[in-house]
């Protein structure tokens, strides 16, 4: 039973099949309305979302398959006291394929080892969120052309931020590729991202403090919030949380084809006045959401069938 607790869960071939999977659909939606005929889909978030939630549904639905699920803790049983392991091993007899999010890291392993249908890990805490990287790498796919050879400039919260640990490991897998860290000192990327994939894959990083040094060597701009519900004091983050505010006085000092990414939701570090300008990609990137879940969902559900992923 295949789970997708974090981005390389999927080998440099499966993903590369899942993303052609997902430009097929956005080429033709409609060839794929019934590949999910009466399957039926888990949503477990035990934090809040909009977009990862909503996308997931959509997705579904777009397959013809139906949904179930809860959108917070307090609505479920864990209000009372219930295990993970517990729920996942009822919520197998009810859907067949499942998807949570979970404040606690490691939350969506320890329920993919109790489940009997795939588990998608849809964020834990401040450690993976392998579905936005697939739709980061959509997104880079269909409008940069290409993952290699790219330098790629990570600017906020790169402590806390787990769609960036997973972006890092995901986009570490590819050639000439390389990294600008751009974070206050306290909300560096914890040394465990350097220590089992930076270094061991050679990539070139460096961290800086600067964004407006950094923006005009960029290809991509990966800009994220401060990440307020896994700070443990309040202060701390009101002084950190506009560090970085991202303007068109800065985007003036950036390549003229730099994309700007963001996984959303955005709060203060990316001004109004930047939605406007065509490098700023991050709501069509919201988009690519959708179809790349679409994709994810097939396979693995084409996979539980006995037929290979890709
Ligand atoms: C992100 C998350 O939940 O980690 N949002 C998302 O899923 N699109 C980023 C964030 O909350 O800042």
């Amino acid at each position: 039973m295949r789970h997708i607790i974090s981005p390389n869960d999927l080998s440099l071939s499966e993903l590369d099949a899942l993303l052609n999977l997902a430009e097929d659909i956005i080429k033709d939606p409609d060839k794929y309305s019934d590949a999910c005929h009466r399957k039926r889909l888990a949503t477990l978030f035990y934090e809040p979302s909009t977009r990862t939630r909503l996308s997931f549904e959509a997705a579904m639905l777009n397959l013809g398959g139906t949904v179930i699920g809860f959108s917070s803790a307090e609505s479920s049983s864990a209000a009372k006291g219930e295990s993970i392991a517990d729920t996942i091993r009822v919520v197998s007899h009810y859907a067949d394929i499942c998807v949570i999010r979970h404040p606690k890291e490691g939350a969506p392993y320890v329920a993919s080892l109790h489940s009997k249908i795939p588990v998608i890990n849809a964020g834990d805490g401040g450690h993976n969120h392998p579905t936005q990287t697939f739709t980061d790498l959509l997104t880079i796919k269909n409008l940069k052309g290409r993952f290699e050879n790219l330098t790629v400039g990570f600017c906020g919260d790169l402590k806390f931020g787990r769609t960036v640990h997973s972006l890092l490991e995901a986009l570490s897998r590819y050639p000439n590729i390389r990294f600008v860290l751009i974070s206050p000192d306290e909300l560096r990327i914890p040394a465990y991202i350097k220590e089992k994939i930076l270094d061991p894959n050679n990539v070139p990083y460096e961290e800086v403090r600067s964004l407006e040094a950094a923006i005009p060597d960029l290809d991509i701009l990966y800009m994220t919030r401060v990440q307020r519900e896994r700070f443990f004091n309040e202060e701390d983050y009101i002084r950190l949380k506009d560090t970085y505010i991202l303007n068109s006085k800065k985007m003036a000092l950036a390549k003229e084809d730099m994309l700007v990414l963001h996984p959303l939701p955005r709060v203060n570090e990316i001004s109004y006045e930047v939605d406007d300008d065509p490098r700023a990609v991050y709501f069509q990137q919201a988009k690519f959401g959708v179809y790349v879940r679409m994709a994810l969902i097939m396979m693995l559900l084409r996979e539980c069938e006995g037929r290979s992923l890709c």
